[in-house]
């Protein structure tokens, strides 16, 4: 009888308790050893409404300590007690699995050897993408081929709240904090809605798919919160929605990994993600390209990935297989030099305030034109009274970040150019 131990119980850890209870046959239908959850730790645990037949503690070191415990679930978030408690774990030799992505960014490749090395299980499913098995399907179904790029809406929060000020016209804080009602949230949300979230699982799924160590480090990260519900009803008006992506491609010896919001034209796929939803584009040399859609955040979700990574490390433990030499061999080998923000091109949407006045616009597009830039598609609003500034907004050509930030700046220098101008690129066909 393998015995678990579940550290943090907050909303997944609640889930996965009740997931284990509902779906029990079918379950010990798919296992080659009985379990039980033998240890609940939560340092609020005495507030929290839990199972009296589980032994429970304050204090999560008991678990990596316990000789008890055969399986360690750590559902904790934050980074420095989990990272103390899987490496205790590990070096005790017990199975972990965790849904912790920030972890798993910053001390993936150590904890992926630490794994190997004391020969134990270590899953992380549940850190990218919630319910869906996208490191399962990268590092199983699609390893034998080159992945050529990924493209995602990899957090839950941000595409919600994007969808409910596009569909709902429900202002950013409303929307946020619904998000944060329903449990798709992080904790502390600013790492949502400025891109950190995001960042973490795009980086995870370039070092599986390129074995490049750290790649957080370089990562273009940038958020949602500077985006309007202006933006998005002009973007419609362009025939664009905004979405927030993880991009990661390799191109010869450079990988992109990057995340920031982008327009998406209605007729891509990516479109018609709404809500809290994900989906991962996956791009190989020989299949082409899939789509993993499903949902990416919430309670029953997450831990509907972390009860897969459950049942694989009980048969993993009676029946030591090569998965993970397979998964995490060469991890954090290669050295792709991480392609900078200001060297990838794509068009891009800019929205400037400029005053109503014959030639502003000459002299934007004058300043455009010196760049080499060109202008796919422009809308111009009225002004709401004669004194007040008009939005003037466009879509350029295929640029690099470094020749629109040079072109922003001059416009922004325009004496009859209001504020600071807003740029966010638009997703290009090859990005799927
Ligand atoms: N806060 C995350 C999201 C939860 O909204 O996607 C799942 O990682």
């Amino acid at each position: 009888m393998l015995k678990i131990g579940i550290c943090g119980y907050g909303t997944v850890g609640q889930s996965l308790i009740s997931h284990l209870e509902m779906h029990n046959d079918k379950i010990m239908s798919n296992i080659s050893e009985e379990f039980v959850v033998a240890l609940i730790a939560d340092r609020s645990i005495d507030k929290k409404d839990h199972r009296k037949d589980i032994a429970i503690t304050k204090d999560v070191m008991d678990i990596p300590s316990s000789s008890e415990i055969d399986i360690v679930i750590e559902l904790m978030g934050g980074i420095d007690i989990p990272y103390k408690l899987i490496t205790a774990s590990i070096k005790n030799k017990k199975h972990v699995i965790t849904a912790n992505k920030a972890l798993i960014a910053e001390h993936g490749d150590e904890l992926f050897q630490l794994a190997e090395k004391h020969n134990v299980y270590f899953g992380f499913e549940a850190s990218v993408a919630g319910a869906i098995p996208v490191i399962q399907t990268l590092t199983n179904n699609m390893s034998n081929e080159d992945i050529l790029s990924i493209t995602g809406i990899i957090n839950g929060t941000c595409n919600y709240i994007l969808d409910q000020m596009s569909s709902h016209d429900l202002e950013f804080t409303d929307a946020l904090n619904e998000a944060k009602k329903l449990g798709y949230a992080e904790a502390d949300p600013t790492f949502d809605i400025n891109g950190m979230d995001a960042a973490h699982k795009i980086s995870i799924l370039a070092s599986l798919i390129y074995k490049v160590k750290s790649p957080l480090k370089s990562t273009y990260v940038e958020g949602i919160e500077n985006i309007t519900s202006m933006d998005i009803s002009f973007a419609k008006e362009l025939g664009y929605c905004i979405k927030h992506v993880g991009i990661t491609n390799k191109q010869n010896n450079s990988i992109q990994c990057r995340v920031h919001p982008v327009l998406v034209h209605k007729d891509n796929i990516l479109s018609q993600v709404l809500g809290v939803m994900n989906a991962v584009l996956i791009t190989g040399d020989k299949f082409g390209t899939s789509m993993l859609y499903g949902h990416g955040a919430g309670g029953d979700a997450t831990a509907s990935a972390v009860v897969s990574n459950l049942v694989e490390a009980i048969n993993f433990s009676s029946n030591k297989d090569l998965r993970n030499k397979i998964i995490f061999k060469n991890s954090g080998s290669c050295s792709f030099d991480i392609t900078k923000n200001n060297d990838i091109s794509s068009p891009f949407y800019l929205r400037i305030y400029a005053r109503d006045i014959s030639g502003v616009m000459a002299e934007i597009t004058n300043i455009l034109a010196n760049q080499n830039i060109s202008i796919e598609a422009v809308t111009q609003h009225e002004p709401a009274d004669l004194d007040s500034l008009i939005p003037i907004v466009m879509i350029t050509n295929n640029v690099d970040g470094l020749s629109i930030d040079k072109s922003i700046t001059k416009i922004e220098s325009l004496a009859h150019v209001e504020g600071k101008v807003h740029a966010i690129r638009v997703l290009k066909t090859d990005d799927k």
